[in-house]
């Protein structure tokens, strides 16, 4: 699959430069005001009882800010987070060694927790409801199982798909959290705070260009303003204006609703070789050579976010939004 500048996974190398840009605080920590109201008061109340904060599991799209409200959860509690994955843990052993290495009071975060071998979770559960752990000593008539007191914590699990998290596991959560997409405000926000960190002039009009082609996503928001300060120094006088923004994300392909030459592929097939659909997806991945898993968990989620495609029964439908989005006659019925 080719890399997509508008993509919400992150790219190898922004994994680590995305350290600098996240947010320490709740108060810092731009949008997803719901969530943040919620969070609010659990945190005050665990703190004010000298507890632990219930479990907490983060939902919503790649890039919109689980892993740095996780952060930010660890750093309002005045607590450590340690971090681990769903991949990275394969064996019960995996998870004891975390567990075990933990101090009263820290912040566990499992990212990509969805992606934990059942295994595990049959171990995990304990720790969470009793904190304890159950491990097995030895092997066969001579096994015995033995329980180990765990310190109290709290554990933050994130996922991009909730539905795919077992029902047990999800019910141990005593706070589910999901992320929403930010608004074109919010997203102006979030870039004028970077730009501010990189030291880069810029007008609130031109953030509102790049907010606005950014899906509703800040890792997005946060590239698009790193690509749009490169061609400000080098077209312009550094500054990020209007125009700057308008003409570099020209150059980019990223048009006014922040879709790409691929968004642009799907739409325009859907349009010219089905008259709009109803089709299905099997067939629109065999007309533009894609697999239709690519289609329902990258290309197509953004593009029914923002009506711009609809799922029926009988197959996907482009909306008139996007017969005026390309300045085409919406067809009569
Ligand atoms: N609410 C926010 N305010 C300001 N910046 C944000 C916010 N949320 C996310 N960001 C920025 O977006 C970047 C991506 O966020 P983050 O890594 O937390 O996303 P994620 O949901 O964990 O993504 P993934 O699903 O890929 O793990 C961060 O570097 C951060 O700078
Ligand atoms: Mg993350």
């Amino acid at each position: 699959m080719e890399e997509r500048i508008v993509s919400g996974t992150a790219e190898m190398n922004e994994l680590y430069e995305e350290q600098s840009l996240r947010p320490q605080t709740l108060k810092q920590y731009i949008g997803q005001e719901q969530v943040k109201n919620n969070l609010a008061i659990f945190i005050e109340a665990a703190r004010q009882r000298g507890e632990t904060l219930d479990h907490v599991l983060l939902y919503g799209p790649p890039g919109l800010g689980k892993t740095t409200l996780a952060a930010v959860i660890a750093n309002e509690m005045g607590v450590q987070m340690r971090t681990t994955s769903g991949p990275a843990i394969e064996r019960p052993g995996d998870l004891a060694a975390v567990l075990t290495a933990l101090e009263p009071g820290d912040v566990l975060f499992i990212d990509e927790i969805h992606r934990l071998p059942r295994s595990i979770e049959e171990v995990l559960y304990p720790a969470m409801e009793d904190f304890c752990l159950d491990i097995v000593i030895g092997k066969g008539p001579s096994a015995r199982s033995v329980r180990l007191d765990l310190p109290p914590f709290t554990l933050i699990g994130a996922t991009t798909r909730a539905g795919s998290l077992s029902a047990p596991l999800r019910d141990r959560f005593g706070v589910l959290s999901r992320l929403e997409y930010y608004s074109e405000e919010q997203l102006t926000d979030v870039v004028m705070r970077t730009a501010d960190i990189f030291e880069t002039a810029i007008d609130p009009v031109g953030a509102g260009e790049i907010a606005r082609r950014s899906r509703g996503t800040p890792r997005i928001a946060n590239r698009l303003l790193k690509r749009v300060r490169d061609y400000a120094q080098v077209r312009g006088n550094g500054t990020i204006t209007y125009d700057v923004a308008e003409e570099a994300l020209e150059l980019l392909q990223v048009d006014r609703m922040g879709l790409d030459h691929i968004d642009h592929k799907l739409l325009k097939a859907i349009i010219e070789r089905f008259r709009g659909g109803p089709v299905g997806i099997e067939t629109i991945a065999a007309s533009i050579g894609e697999e239709s898993g690519t289609i329902e968990d990258v290309y197509e989620p953004y593009l029914l976010q923002i009506g711009f495609l609809q799922r029926t029964p009988r197959g996907r439908i482009v909306s008139g939004l996007v017969y005026r989005h390309f300045q085409m006659e919406v067809p009569a019925e």
